[in-house]
């Protein structure tokens, strides 16, 4: 699914340079449930922002599927990203003058020749994130647990071959953090979808295929946890 060579992530800061990723060399194979975990600052959010095409690296190549998104001008970048990877990011970026229902729809109403469904669909996974009677609500009128489903929500809506999740489980009480958990595992499971969450949570990375670890920018090498995870 996705090849990363050494790839590297620098930002010019004004006390010098900030090397968010150093020569980060990986593989992660359709179907992988890859958790990434490392300290604060270590490059975690760096990582998945240039997997999902938002920043692009300073050095090396990432490839998905065998593109390059190097190699990608920002419109080609611009439909990866509405069509094959979908974000849950540690700030939601719900637009606040939307409702829920709303702001679910937003990707698929970017996407140039989707099905026009998109209203039945929106309910649908609000529905199945246990937001049924939130749906009207405006972001502020939603607790930080229920912003962070609406997000979920919206990241599926494009049916993603990719999710990258930052944290999803951060802000939620335990039995909402589990509930995710199973959503997360049940997109990777039943619908083979590849995902890739950053978490600290030790029962979070108990459900991955795979783990990788950040330190400093830097990742020894991507770790398989067996069948099942
Ligand atoms: N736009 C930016 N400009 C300058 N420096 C940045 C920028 N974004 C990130 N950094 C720096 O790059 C490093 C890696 O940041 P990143 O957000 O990837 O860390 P993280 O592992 O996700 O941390 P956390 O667990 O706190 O979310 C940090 O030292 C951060 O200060
Ligand atoms: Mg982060």
């Amino acid at each position: 699914m996705f090849t990363l060579q050494k790839v590297g992530k620098s930002y010019a800061g004004r006390r010098g340079v900030v090397h968010a990723l150093r020569d980060v060399s990986l593989t992660i194979e359709p179907g992988n449930f890859v958790t990434v975990a490392g300290p604060s600052g270590s490059g975690k959010t760096t990582l998945l922002l240039t997997l999902g095409g938002l920043i692009r690296p300073t050095s090396g190549q990432v490839e998905f599927l065998g593109t390059d998104l190097g190699s990608l001008d920002e419109r080609r970048l611009a439909a990866y990203r509405n069509q094959s990877v979908g974000f849950v990011l540690q700030s939601f970026n719900l637009i606040p003058y939307l409702s829920a229902h709303e702001n679910v729809m937003v990707p698929m109403s970017l996407r140039a020749n989707g099905d026009a469904n998109h209203g039945r669909r929106a309910t649908e996974l609000l529905e199945r994130l246990g937001l049924a009677d939130r749906m009207d609500h405006l972001p502020r009128e939603l607790s930080v647990g229920q912003q962070q489903r609406v997000a979920m929500a919206r990241a599926l809506g494009n049916n993603p071959e990719v999710i990258l999740a930052d944290e999803p489980t951060g802000n939620l009480d335990p039995a909402l953090a589990a509930e995710i958990l199973r959503i997360l595992q049940d997109l990777n499971v039943q619908d083979g979808r590849t995902v890739i969450m950053v978490t600290h949570s030790p029962e979070a990375a108990c459900i991955g295929t795979h783990r990788v670890h950040l330190d400093e920018g830097r990742c020894s090498a991507i770790e398989g946890l067996g069948v099942g995870g």
